[in-house]
């Protein structure tokens, strides 16, 4: 692969402001190209593009294309920083009206080096926030593509589509299907603008002298027209790569422009290295229907805040993940306390759920034409949710991870949709990690507070995901929560209805139809405020798992604390795998007493604290406004 960086664009307007400044700041910049300008931190825009392609392992070879006009300039630029010197190519041009467009230029480099090889064409005086991305994934994105690959990022408020290039993009082939040059208003409702980065195959190039020879006038030369005629008339395929930054000082810009983006930028910069990323998610309990959520059946669950697990990212040199000190253990006291650690906790801690969803977050970006920044991070965590108790523990430190890595690489809500997300998560513990679990904790842990999910096979099938819809949580009964204190020794056996369910034994695919008609139940009885029927509903789920499963799998120590809240007329069922219990007691004054039975049978008891998404940003905005 070749490397080709433009920089024969005269930046007339710039240069004009620049000599004709007033305040003196700027003085020394006269006369100097706009590639070879001071970029964040002091250094020139041409040095942070060079730095990121001077890989030998990728390009064997880097040429620069400039004017006649600025040529000397680029010559003592590349003695200073080894850049070769042969590869310079001269265009001859001293005007902006006497210029090539930038396509001839490309045609020269490509002409008069004989170059025949994929290249990869970039515009040496674009500046952009993050530049130091990972040009190996571009290059890898563009190899898995049977075309050309066109760069794009989405459009900050307030930035107009009018001055670039404007690309339609597939979301599932990341086929661009049109390309619009600075677009009139209404024309396209896209607000992904394309770049002067580009990688271009082999086979493509010659395209570029047909082009030429339909195009006399060197204004219409731009790229611009050139991805216009290949892609709409020409229908070439091409394909696009995001990069979750901005670029800027593209075409012909003032001394404003560049002194507002390099405030700009530095300041995003500065503030972004000192400020660590944190996220949390929640534990949950299944409310009702689980565990059919595997089966194709239907629940609802919510998301608490009593338990949580909590994620930091901070900007770093090295990329490093902190093993936590409890759930990590690499020293221990003796060898005896060792065993007991290793009998009671096994051997899974949390870090490698970092790991793998950073290793899954590289290879999801990569596949989804999502560059990523090459800036190194440190991972920690730390999280109160008990071990082995079916509270979706594991998910949610891998969804706080995942909401740290979008935030950190500013990939959106539209990169990454939502149900998407929770298919993410489940691949991480499925595919990784081999968890078998189903996607309900996490589509709650996504969406969190109070949601009805239905996984129905039709729609699965159809979307890839589920239908989710949340659900109202103000006035919401009363939950508790109680599990064993130690859950490892709890004598269940495994289920194999798993199994079943795939032979498509009549008693399995059954119960799982009931846990799905329980949750459309439970639905009505949630939105009329019925908590006796709820009650009622979870009472059923309980027997209907029980039924199913046996009571061998559920195990002596979910029997005990179900047998337990039934001494006090409390509602009971398992929320998640077992090791804890969910109940409903419609009776307060029964609470009490219910409390310490528990205590007293060796079980860890509290009262449910719904975690609600919204009510959290209203309290905000009430915040806000009463200050
Ligand atoms: C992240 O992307 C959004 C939209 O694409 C943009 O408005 C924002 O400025 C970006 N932030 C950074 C740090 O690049
Ligand atoms: C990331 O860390 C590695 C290992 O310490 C280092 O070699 C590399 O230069 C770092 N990358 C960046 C962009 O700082």
């Amino acid at each position: 692969m070749i490397c080709i960086l433009l920089v024969a664009g005269h930046g007339t307007v710039l240069e004009t402001e620049i000599k004709n400044d007033d305040t003196g700041l700027y003085g020394h910049l006269a006369a100097v190209p706009k590639a070879l300008l001071p970029g964040i931190g002091g250094k020139k825009i041409l040095d942070f593009w060079w730095e990121m392609v001077n890989m030998r392992q990728l390009f064997t070879e880097v040429y620069l294309v400039t004017n006649a006009d600025k040529y000397k300039h680029y010559e003592r630029w590349a003695t200073a920083n080894d850049f070769p010197v042969e590869n310079i190519v001269n265009d001859g041009s001293t005007t902006l009206e006497d210029q090539m467009g930038a396509v001839a230029d490309l045609e020269l480099v490509i002409r008069s080096q004989k170059l025949q090889d994929d290249i990869v064409v970039i515009a040496g005086d674009m500046m952009c926030a993050d530049q130091n991305f990972d040009i190996a994934q571009v290059i890898g994105f563009f190899k898995s593509k049977p075309g050309e690959l066109i760069i794009y990022y989405e459009l900050e408020e307030g930035e107009r589509s009018s001055s670039r290039g404007i690309v339609e993009v597939s979301p599932e082939s990341h086929r661009i299907t049109r390309f619009v040059e600075k677009p009139e208003e209404g024309l396209t409702a896209s607000r992904l603008a394309s770049v002067v980065f580009y990688c271009i195959q082999k086979n493509t190039l010659c395209c570029m002298s047909d082009f030429l020879s339909l195009q006399p006038k060197t204004t219409s030369r731009t790229f611009g027209h050139f991805w216009e005629w290949c892609i709409n008339e020409k229908h070439l395929d091409v394909f696009g790569m995001k990069l979750p930054t901005g670029f800027q000082l593209i075409g012909q810009v003032g001394l404003s422009d560049y002194t507002k983006w390099l405030a700009h930028y530095s300041s995003k910069k500065h503030g972004n290295s000192a400020k660590p990323i944190t996220c949390r998610s929640y534990a949950r309990v299944g409310l009702m229907g689980n565990p059919s959520d595997g089966f194709n059946g239907k629940t609802i669950a919510m998301t608490i805040s009593n338990f949580w697990a909590e994620v930091t990212l901070v900007e770093s040199q090295a990329l490093s993940l902190v093993p936590h000190p409890l759930n990590d253990p690499t020293e221990f006291g003796s060898l005896q306390d060792l065993f007991c650690i290793s009998r009671r906790e096994g051997y899974l801690g949390g870090l490698r759920l970092l790991q793998a969803t950073c290793k899954k977050f590289y290879q999801f970006c990569s596949k989804q034409g999502i560059a990523l920044t090459k800036q190194n991070f440190t991972l920690k965590y730390d999280t109160n949710i008990p071990r082995q108790v079916g509270l979706a523990g594991s998910s949610a430190i891998i969804s706080a991870t995942l909401k740290c890595l979008m935030k950190f690489y500013n990939i959106t809500d539209d990169d990454l949709p939502k149900p998407v997300r929770a298919n993410f998560i489940l691949s991480v513990e499925t595919d990784e990690l081999f968890i078998t679990a189903g996607l309900q904790d996490r589509v709650v842990q996504v969406y969190e507070g109070l949601v009805y999910m239905d996984f129905s096979k039709l729609l699965m099938d159809e979307q890839g995901h589920g239908n989710y819809v949340s659900m109202d949580m103000s006035s919401l009964p009363p939950f508790w929560l109680a599990y064993l204190s130690d859950p490892s020794d709890s004598g269940r056996i495994h289920s194999n209805i798993r199994q079943r369910w795939l032979n498509g034994e009549h008693e399995v695919v059954e119960a799982m139809k009931s846990f799905s008609e329980l949750t459309d139940q439970a639905k009505s009885a949630i939105q009329d405020r019925d908590w006796t029927r709820l009650a009622q509903l979870m009472n059923e789920n309980f027997e209907l798992r029980r039924s199913v499963y046996t009571d061998g799998c559920l195990g002596p120590g979910n029997l005990k604390m179900v047998d337990l809240a039934r001494q006090f007329g409390s509602a009971v069922k398992l929320p998640g795998s077992g090791g804890a219990v969910v109940g409903l007691i419609l009776d307060q004054d029964k609470l009490v007493e219910m409390r310490q039975a528990f205590q007293e049978a060796g079980c860890v008891f509290c009262v449910i604290t719904p975690y609600n998404p919204s009510q959290v940003l209203s309290e905000v905005s009430a915040n806000l406004t009463a200050r």
